[in-house]
């Protein structure tokens, strides 16, 4: 079948097209039917279905044969080690986990906050919540205690499952003092804690809240998988929105398990017992759709990788894993191909390899520009896949489906709309713009199965976020527009979230950390382009009239703050103190204007701004941070 039919059958009868997806599960109680369109414009998949999510990661592999396949291959070139878990092995420790949280009366529904590095360890939590139908929330390890807080507070965990440390290069992450400063700071207080000691790090515990990872284990029943209804959240993923508070993507059960399980085949062209690597975080919405859940539910084998593209120790770490690890699909951000490109331009380190077994690579999380993509192309020799997709939408909006058809590539991008997504291009007015014209990108709701129904205790925010600006639309937050061949080209996004090394962060939430420094009366915070990460933070202060500490004080005590309060993923490194801000007559910041002068690029004076002369003050203050580079 060409990918134009399998878009038509979805298009003619999309809930007979899920439906037939949804045979691929192992259901307790099989859905009735796939859409419940009753609280339109809120949408659940499959809700009357009875299912559980590990029993189709992990034992239904087991069940079937596959056993004594490995599920996961730990690789740390950290750690200088490999581990592989077989499906039985994965099947036993999960049980057992679980067992030990229900123990201590984690039952289905209730909570549980994960924050833990890349160790196979991440996976069986996650796994083990599943099994008993708790809700995981997993805390990317690059965010600071305060940020770890304030989703203790909103998701209000029975329990948290940490590590005693990551292992950054040159760096061991102490978890343990963060979890505790962020349980001493949150309203909130979970009931117990579970600590992975690891070998490089042990944490102190504290006595009667904390308890080790093994002793905890220690004869306990293992437990079964408990089945929940197909509209029971099988997580919260936080994410970043305007504001400094995050926004809690809700995952539902059955749809995740039916569009996962489609894609793991229709998009990436994998089937049970391939090697299925996606280079990211299991704090990262790609981390559970494909790190964890994708490959596993498929019944492949997933690479759980500990270290980065470049420096552990050398660029050639990602061919290594791909020749060792018999790897099938790589799935990274353009920023880690930027990172090795810019280490080994001729990709030579790449020969050295032998990639016999590796088909495609995909990337996602950021715009791939077009000359990462052809590096790639030249030198890696098969097909390089941009495919489009949120944190919201957890698996690809637009791709070129491998496992269906490949498609011809244009470079730029991430080519058509996979079923179930419907998507247009509209002007402001929300009237659908022709081909080639730039506009905001929706879709047509409903969403497919897998995307998000609603945000965790915020229904009005995800209203207003998503479904009230262009009535009948979800929106993306996404500018671009679709050309006459109906390839999506994402430019922009439309609102102040600025994507830094492929990760999501809102400038919102750091203006409120500047703002709450005690000599700053006013700041602004605009993404401006680098050549690595695609975009870096940058900061724009004014001082109150009588400030005690020097500007150059305040740029170094900004930076800190920043990076204590929202972690060192935000990579907060460029501030600078200026007289004003420019604003329109009504007292908008022009956040946009300024980016293109940082960027360099062409602009024009907004006729609404109250003081053109505001904006050479900040294109001197950009020239002595040497804004715009060369
Ligand atoms: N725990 C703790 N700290 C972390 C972390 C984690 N899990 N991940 C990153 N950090 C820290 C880094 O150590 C770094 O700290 P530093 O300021 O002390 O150097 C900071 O956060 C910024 O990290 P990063 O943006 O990753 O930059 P980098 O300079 O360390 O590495 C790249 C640059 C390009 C190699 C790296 O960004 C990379 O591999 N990117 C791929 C992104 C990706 O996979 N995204 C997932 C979305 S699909
Ligand atoms: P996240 O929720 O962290 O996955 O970030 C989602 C955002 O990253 C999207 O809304 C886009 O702005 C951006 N993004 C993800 N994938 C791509 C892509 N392939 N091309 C362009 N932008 C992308």
């Amino acid at each position: 079948m060409a990918y134009r039919d399998v878009y038509e059958a979805w298009q003619k009868d999309p809930e007979g097209f899920w439906m037939r997806a949804a045979e691929a599960i192992d259901w307790v109680t099989p859905p009735s039917k796939a859409l419940f369109a009753e609280k339109a414009p809120l949408y659940e998949w499959f809700c009357d279905a009875e299912v559980n999510t590990c029993w189709n990661a992990v034992d239904r592999h087991v069940e079937a044969g596959r056993g004594d396949q490995l599920a996961i291959i730990h690789v740390s070139p950290i750690t200088h080690s490999r581990k592989g878990i077989t499906y039985a092995e994965l099947q036993k420790r999960v049980a057992s986990l679980a067992g030990a949280l229900r123990a201590k009366g984690v039952e289905k529904g209730d909570r549980v906050i994960i924050y833990m590095p890349m160790v196979p360890e991440a996976l069986e939590a996650m796994l083990a919540c599943a099994r008993l139908g708790a809700i995981h929330s997993v805390v990317f390890g690059g965010f600071a205690a305060h940020e770890l807080a304030v989703r203790i507070d909103d998701a209000k965990p029975k329990a948290i499952i940490a590590a005693s440390c990551g292992l950054e290069p040159g760096r061991v992450v102490h978890y343990k003092p963060l979890l505790d400063k962020a349980i001493e700071v949150a309203a909130h207080k979970p009931g117990f804690c579970v600590i992975f000691q690891r070998e490089q790090e042990v944490a102190q515990l504290t006595e009667g809240r904390d308890f080790a990872w093994h002793t905890f284990q220690y004869g306990v029943e293992p437990a079964e998988c408990v089945p929940v209804r197909g509209d029971h959240p099988a997580y919260i993923l936080y994410t970043s929105g305007t504001t400094g508070q995050p926004k809690g993507v809700i995952r539902a059960t059955a749809g995740h398990l039916v569009a996962l399980n489609w894609t793991m085949k229709a998009i990436y062209n994998i089937d049970a017992g391939d090697v299925f690597w996606a280079a990211s975080d299991v704090g990262w919405v790609v981390g559970h759709s494909y790190i964890c859940y994708g490959p596993l539910i498929a019944g492949a084998t997933t690479i759980v990788y500990e270290g980065k593209p470049v420096g552990t120790p050398d660029a050639g770490a990602f061919w290594r894993v791909l020749q060792n690890q018999k790897v099938k699909a790589l799935f990274t951000a353009p920023t880690a191909l930027r990172a090795i490109k810019r280490e080994d331009p001729e990709g030579k380190l790449i020969d050295e390899y032998n990639l016999r077994h590796f088909d495609a690579l995909y990337l996602a999380g950021e715009r791939a520009d077009p000359d990462t993509v052809k590096w790639a192309q030249r030198h890696l020799r098969v097909p390089v896949v941009d495919h489009w997709w949120q944190t919201e939408t957890g698996w690809a909006i637009a791709a070129n489906p491998l496992g269906i058809e490949e498609l011809p590539t244009k470079i730029g991008s991430p080519s058509v709309p996979m079923p179930g997504y419907d998507v247009q291009v509209l002007d402001e007015g929300g009237h659908p713009v022709p081909p080639g014209t730039l506009g905001a990108i929706v879709v047509k709701l409903p969403l497919p199965p897998g995307t998000l129904p609603g945000l965790w205790n915020a229904e009005a925010r995800f209203r207003k976020s998503y479904l009230d600006h262009f009535p009948g639309y979800y929106e993306t937050g996404d500018a671009g527009y679709i050309d006459a061949d109906g390839y999506l080209y994402i430019m922009a996004r439309t609102d102040d979230v600025i994507n830094v090394a492929g990760h999501r962060l809102s400038t919102g939430a750091m203006e409120e950390v500047l703002a709450g420094h005690p000599d700053v009366a006013e700041c602004a915070v605009i993404g401006v382009a680098d050549a690595l990460k695609g975009q870096q933070p940058l900061g724009f202060l004014c001082l109150n009239k009588g400030a005690t500490r020097a500007p150059a004080d305040v740029v170094k005590d900004c930076v800190k703050l920043v990076r204590d309060q929202i972690g060192p993923v935000a990579a907060f490194k460029l501030a600078c103190v200026v007289d004003r801000l420019p604003k329109t007559r009504s007292g908008k910041i022009l956040r946009a204007t300024m980016v293109k002068i940082a960027d360099g690029e062409t602009y024009k004076t907004p006729a609404t701004i109250d003081d053109p002369a505001i904006l050479d003050e900040i294109a001197v203050a950009l020239g002595k941070l040497g804004l715009p580079a060369a």
